[in-house]
């Protein structure tokens, strides 16, 4: 069992399929069992767990830095990985900032909450959401859309912490794109079973700024594609502290996350947060 001192690892949903039986042994073995609120069919449940398994035997204690045991965990990797003329991997570029990117999350989702967001065609996402920066993206059955305000508080958004947006300069530096303001960062929490069908991001204004994306917790397969959503993707293995950055002529290019495995983090337990920085207005 893992002891994360990040609550917004804690009671976070896994999603299985259990029969009845299961239903009923898992609600007295301590769980709690809800059906999915999605169209991901019939005997699909989420299971609410108290406590995280981990396959690390680890406990962390809040007290006892957690980030110094990250950064001895996971040493970081050098140079970065091309995957097009403006899309590159830069493995382990995020580790350094592990310390003061974990509080800010906690910090954030208690001011804006992830939530499950339903798409215009009326599903459930997998992946929990929330915000932080000028504009947060936002779905409803009336469409993608950025906005001021948290639609569920009606309130700003929490400002962009100061370690998110030097991080996302400096790798958009590093992939030779200088000078990105972002001002917008959406923080995708991922259980295991979570996905992310592929997609483009083009809500935003202008494409001439790159897209910035880190990885933290559990490891993740990322799919990047081409142009045309039926062009074969490549699968990306990343870990927790890898950045991906694209951009340029890759800027709209088709990309989604497989569904995750329960492979769970010595941090984190078993989500997998992504912070994509974007400049949206
Ligand atoms: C996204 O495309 O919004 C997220 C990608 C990821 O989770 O790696
Ligand atoms: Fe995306």
């Amino acid at each position: 069992m893992i002891n994360t001192p990040y609550p917004f690892c804690n009671a976070v949903p896994r999603i299985e399929t259990l029969s009845t039986t299961n239903v009923r042994q898992a609600e007295t073995k301590g769980s709690t069992v809800e059906q999915h609120p999605s169209n991901m069919g019939a005997g699909t449940y989420l299971r609410f767990s108290a406590k995280i398994e981990c396959m690390n035997t680890k406990t962390i204690s809040a007290a006892g830095g957690p980030a110094t045991l990250a950064l001895f965990d996971d040493p970081p990797r050098e140079g970065r990985e091309r995957l097009g003329p403006g899309a590159f991997v830069l493995p382990g570029f995020a580790l350094p900032f592990v310390d003061a990117l974990l509080p800010a999350i906690e910090g954030l989702a208690e001011r804006a909450p992830f939530r499950h967001l339903v798409t215009p065609g009326g599903f459930t996402m997998s992946v929990a959401l929330t915000n932080c920066g000028a504009l947060g993206w936002t779905s409803d059955r009336r469409g993608y859309r950025y906005s001021a305000t948290d639609p569920d508080t009606g309130k700003p958004w929490p400002a962009m912490p100061e370690p998110f947006t030097r991080l996302a300069c400096e790798a958009a530096s590093a992939a030779g794109f200088d000078g990105f303001a972002p001002d917008a960062c959406l923080v995708n929490r991922y259980a295991p079973g979570a996905r992310l069908s592929l997609h483009q991001d083009k809500d935003e204004r202008d494409y001439g700024a790159p897209i910035v994306s880190v990885s933290l917790g559990m490891p993740a397969v990322f799919l990047f594609g081409g142009h045309a959503r039926d062009d074969k993707a490549a699968r990306i293995p990343l870990v927790h502290g890898d950045v991906v950055v694209w951009g340029g002529e890759d800027r709209l290019r088709y990309h989604g996350v497989l569904p995750l495995k329960d492979e769970p983090h010595p941090l984190l337990g078993a989500i997998r947060i992504n912070l994509t920085f974007r400049k949206a207005g």
